[in-house]
């Protein structure tokens, strides 16, 4: 069974549908209606949730608020957790200072997004004391509204902040944090329906013993690859197992020559490791989906869903990572780059799994940096994502690793051009030569996000804009004035149907 709080109430499942979302079991189980279903698929955050885990750390036990899409989540991920749904703001006729605020500031017209809107900024008042606009914005990201504007929601989040009194999830704190540990110490739990089941397993042992028994399993961390598979191809998983709830997995640990992420651990809770030594990854990481997902996708799960247009096997592959896998009690380790063997076809064994991406540490004579396009800035997938990672050494390349997402069936490296810069001056005839490189390293498609000939000509001229950063590395090259004969280089593409407006345009 799964045990979990709904609010402050105790719920114990034993045979609900394993392929239930949070999302259905509050609007159909729990007769709670008030969170919205606008696409089932995370992409308009009308279902957002927030979700209070137990951690502990250096200051004891606490609760960690985060906002996910319920749509996405199945409903074992909840297990000894707290589920706070947007009914469970208000105290008698008393709305939180959220809710009024949105009264207050106009936040609403059809109201069809506003519950996800109020959540959202519920999690945001929980996580952070006093906000400046990117991180109001951060956190509204994935969060639709097709009448109000954003403008009167933005004014609402600031405004929350006016009441400064503690609301009811505060002054409960204690007694949460007492009944969540008391949710801790079942053993293996799971659930079973038919011929459905799901369990969660606590260990990584556990988890290689059960994935063995059961080699045809699903795993599934965040969801929000795999849920889709239910909510929009109405496929049933047979027997899924939740590795969100191994502790193992979700640790992220610094070393002084590597930084290990655990395959569990969500985007969000890699993005500071990977920051500090490599800011563009973190720039890279804003830019993936929205902070919901964030908060509920994971490293693994982007890595093992082997998507070509994936945002973290590109740059993972470009700072050289190492991907751990784990069968049984036989581990080994692998280039990231030969995990991907074809288009979703991977090197992962039948009943192996990701155990741990090793990333090496930064050491300063690197320049790493990653350039996404995607039609629009917040929650999309990359047309053509380019990571870069060059070694210079008096004016010669030294070592080259480059690769692209959007270029190839898989997340791929340029290696013609990354032979080209390799041991050349670096210089602006060396980039002309990478560039023309890149028609030997790939050959892209044409699709819905971009044609095959935008994917190609903004490929190489990123390598253009790596080199004008690399070179001026105050200076922002979205907004710099590039010469004549740059100019000539860059080539001049106007298709017909290029929207591809990112914060990355080259
Ligand atoms: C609205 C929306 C926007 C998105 N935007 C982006 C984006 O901008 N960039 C991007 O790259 N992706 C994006 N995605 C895709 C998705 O969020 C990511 O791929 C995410 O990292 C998947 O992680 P997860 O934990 O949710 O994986 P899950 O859905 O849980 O799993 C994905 C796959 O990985 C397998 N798996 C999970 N963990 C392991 C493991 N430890 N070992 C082996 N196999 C494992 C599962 O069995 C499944 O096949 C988006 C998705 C949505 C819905
Ligand atoms: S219903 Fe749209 S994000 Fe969940
Ligand atoms: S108020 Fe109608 S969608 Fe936002």
């Amino acid at each position: 069974m799964i045990k979990f709080l709904l609010n402050q109430q105790l719920q114990v499942e034993a045979s609900i549908d394993p392929n239930m979302t949070v999302l259905n079991y509050l609007r159909t189980h729990a007769a709670k209606t008030g969170t919205k279903e606008g696409c089932a698929s995370g992409d308009c955050g009308a279902c957002t949730v927030v979700v209070g885990e137990l951690i502990t750390d250096e200051h004891g036990d606490q609760i960690s608020y985060i906002s996910i899409n319920s749509c996405l989540t199945f409903i074992s991920a909840l297990h000894g957790k707290q589920l706070i749904s947007v009914e469970d703001l208000k105290q008698g006729n008393q709305l939180h200072p959220t809710q009024q605020a949105m009264v207050d500031c106009h936040g609403s017209q059809c109201g069809f997004c506003t519950p996800g809107f109020v959540m959202s900024m519920f999690a945001l008042g929980k996580n952070i004391a006093s906000p400046n606009k990117q991180q109001i914005e951060e956190a509204l990201s994935g969060n639709l509204c097709r009448c109000t504007g954003y403008r009167p929601i933005v004014d609402a989040a600031k405004q929350m902040y006016d009441v400064k009194e503690q609301d009811q999830f505060d002054r409960q704190q204690q007694q949460t944090i007492e009944r969540l540990r008391q949710l801790q110490i079942d053993d293996m739990p799971q659930l079973s329906n038919g011929n459905k089941q799901v369990f969660n397993p606590r260990s990584t042992d556990e988890l290689a013993e059960l994935l063995s028994a059961n080699p045809t399993a699903r795993l599934v961390a965040g969801g929000t690859d795999l849920a889709l598979e239910v909510t929009q191809f109405h496929r049933e998983l047979n027997t899924l197992i939740y590795v969100g709830d191994i502790a193992a997995l979700k640790q992220v640990e610094v070393f002084y020559d590597r930084i290990e992420l655990g395959a569990a651990a969500s985007l969000t809770s890699c993005y500071q490791a990977l920051t500090d030594d490599y800011p563009d990854f973190g720039a890279l990481l804003h830019r993936f989906a929205s902070l919901q997902i964030r908060n509920q996708g994971t490293l693994g799960g982007n890595i093992a869903n082997a998507s070509p247009i994936g945002d973290s096997p590109p740059a993972l592959i470009a700072l050289n990572a190492q991907v751990v896998l784990r069968q049984g009690s036989h581990s080994r380790t692998i280039q990231l780059e030969d995990y991907f063997i074809d288009y979703k076809k991977t090197a992962q064994q039948p009943a192996e799994f990701i155990e741990k991406v090793i990333v090496p540490r930064a050491n300063g004579n690197h320049s790493f940096r990653s350039y996404k396009i995607s039609k629009r800035i917040d929650d999309d997938i990359s047309a053509v994502l380019g990571c870069f990672n060059l070694t210079l050494k008096d004016g010669v390349i030294e070592e080259a690793r480059i690769a692209f997402g959007g270029m190839a069936a898989i997340p791929k490296r340029a290696s013609h051009c990354e032979a080209v810069l390799t041991g050349a001056p670096w210089n602006m005839d060396t980039i002309t030569q990478a560039r023309e490189a890149l028609a030997q390293d790939f050959s892209p498609i044409s699709d819905f996000r971009a044609s095959k000939e935008y994917r190609m000509l903004t490929a190489s001229n990123m390598l253009i804009r790596y080199f004008i950063e690399i070179e001026n590395p105050d200076a922002d090259s979205r907004v710099m004035d590039i010469t004549e004969t740059d100019r000539s280089v860059v080539g001049h593409y106007t298709p017909a149907q290029d929207s591809t407006g990112g914060s990355t345009h080259v």
